[in-house]
């Protein structure tokens, strides 16, 4: 157990104090907000576990079978996947069948109680359940409810399901990424799903302020389609640029008219000039980014040129100005590729930042597991799971000063269904006895 209070970096939980003793020496930012969780897989399930980890009571809604993510991609037997785990901290799990009476009961019920609706089914599923966003807002005009889909309610493309790389791949993410003479690529962060996920979180906060100012929540639908278009933003400068210059900036060629914005490999993006460069000694992730920024030319060249027989490089006019660097930007990463064959490129790092040079080694995943900052940081932590025993997740990235989150583990299949029935809908024994044999919370038998 870590309680780090000053900073407000996240809190580990793993049992030797209760969370109510937790709950009881901070104050969680969205304590008192309920949320009704319908979401399920990657984009949605990211949203509800950063609100959660604000503090948030997240009920999880599942069909009786459960998030489909708890059982894909498993690596213990009978256990919740990791991809269930790592996406569903700090949540109540509640099953509801919503394709019977008595469940559909339970959802106008917990409509009452909450503050906020998610959902990302896809398109009309909710709708085919008998609850527009028109209905709910009857049933609850207080209450906000945050829709996800891939390309929204409106368009050629909204009756569409999507996932990640649909969405890089429509959002202009994969025809920018990669080498112009390759294939598209897709990125690693998933900016489709938990892109889309922290866009919703945005959207859910602003109304719901709203709503606890007029009375009236509205609906939010984020598509992840828009979302990724809107982390592509420098691409859409670049294309604009486009039809008034080349870019100067850019290593791969470029001219005035050609229309689309072209692969740039690892190019910077910015206005300052960039790579990745290759180090010792030569494996996958042997590599470090180096940002060559205006002010610390000087400084890099005199550092590295000595030792690659280039002792004038910081006075060679041909990379005297930013836009002679920019036209022989090659040159310098071959003269850096030179001098980072005799560095790891940790080596290499503690050369360039007492130079001031903005630089970073590439981390593989194995790199960060084991990183002191990252682990200091609370960014990747240690939990307990009564299924899969101890495992880790990526901690809370948005740090609170005076509300630092409490990581709790995620719940099992309908953990919470008793809990939430009686606790929060005040249902007595009887009642969810009753409802229990009705077929509520279960699927109906096969036939
Ligand atoms: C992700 C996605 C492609 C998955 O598609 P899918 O597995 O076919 O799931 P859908 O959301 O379309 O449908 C869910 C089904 O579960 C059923 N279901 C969901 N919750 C239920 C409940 N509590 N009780 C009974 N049935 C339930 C729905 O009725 C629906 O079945 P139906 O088509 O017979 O009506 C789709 O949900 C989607 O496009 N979502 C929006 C975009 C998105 O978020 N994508 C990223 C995911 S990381």
């Amino acid at each position: 157990m870590t309680l780090v209070k000053a900073c407000g970096v996240a809190i580990t939980y793993s049992c030797a104090l209760s969370l109510g003793d937790i709950l009881e020496i901070r104050m969680e930012a969205l304590k008192g907000v309920r949320i009704l969780d319908m979401t399920h897989v990657q984009a949605g399930p990211t949203c509800s576990q950063l609100l959660a980890w604000m503090g948030a009571d997240v009920i999880k809604f599942e069909p009786p079978q459960g998030d489909a993510t708890r059982g894909q991609l498993r690596d213990v037997p009978n256990a919740d996947s990791l991809y269930f785990t790592m996406l569903n901290c700090n949540k109540r799990s509640i099953t509801v069948n919503m394709k019977n009476p008595e469940g559909k009961k339970v959802f106008i019920d917990l409509l009452m109680k909450c503050d906020i609706i998610m959902e990302n089914f896809g398109p009309g599923v909710l709708d085919r359940f008998g609850f527009t966003w028109e209905k709910i807002h009857e049933i609850n005009p207080k209450i906000v409810m945050g829709s996800i889909k891939g390309f929204g309610s409106t368009g050629p493309y909204s009756d569409f399901k999507a996932y990640e790389n649909v969405a890089q791949a429509m959002g202009g993410s994969m025809s920018t990424t990669g080498v112009p003479e390759g294939p598209p690529f897709v990125t690693g962060a998933q900016i489709g799903d938990s892109g889309t996920g922290l866009h919703l979180a945005i959207g859910l906060l602003g109304a719901l302020h709203q709503a606890n100012r007029t009375g009236e929540g509205q609906y939010v639908e984020v598509a992840m389609m828009d979302g990724v278009m809107n982390l592509c933003r420098v691409k859409w400068r670049d294309h604009q640029r486009l039809t008034r210059q080349s870019l100067s900036e850019y290593s791969v060629p470029t001219q005035q008219g050609m229309g689309e914005t072209p692969r740039a490999g690892n190019d910077s993006g910015g206005g300052q000039l960039g790579n990745a460069i290759k180090c010792k000694p030569g494996g996958p992730n042997d590599y470090i980014y180096v940002v060559v920024q205006e002010a610390v030319w000087d400084g890099l060249a005199k550092r590295i040129g000595p030792e690659i027989g280039l002792p004038d490089l910081a006075t060679d006019a041909r990379y005297a100005k930013i836009g002679d660097r920019r036209k022989n930007q090659n040159d310098i990463w071959a003269a850096l590729t030179k001098f980072a064959s005799n560095y790891t490129k940790r080596e290499f790092m503690a050369i360039l930042n007492p130079l001031d040079v903005p630089c970073g080694p590439i981390m593989s995943t194995e790199d960060l597991a084991n990183d002191e900052h990252v682990r200091g940081r609370e960014m990747y932590v240690e939990l307990d799971h009564p299924q899969r025993g101890k495992w880790w997740n990526v901690g809370m990235p948005i740090k609170l000063s005076a509300s630092p989150a409490v990581i709790k583990r995620s719940p099992t299949l309908g953990e919470h269904t008793d809990e939430v029935l009686k606790e929060v809908l005040g249902y007595a024994d009887d009642k969810v006895a009753q409802m229990k044999t009705a077929g509520a919370f279960s699927l109906p038998p096969k036939k």
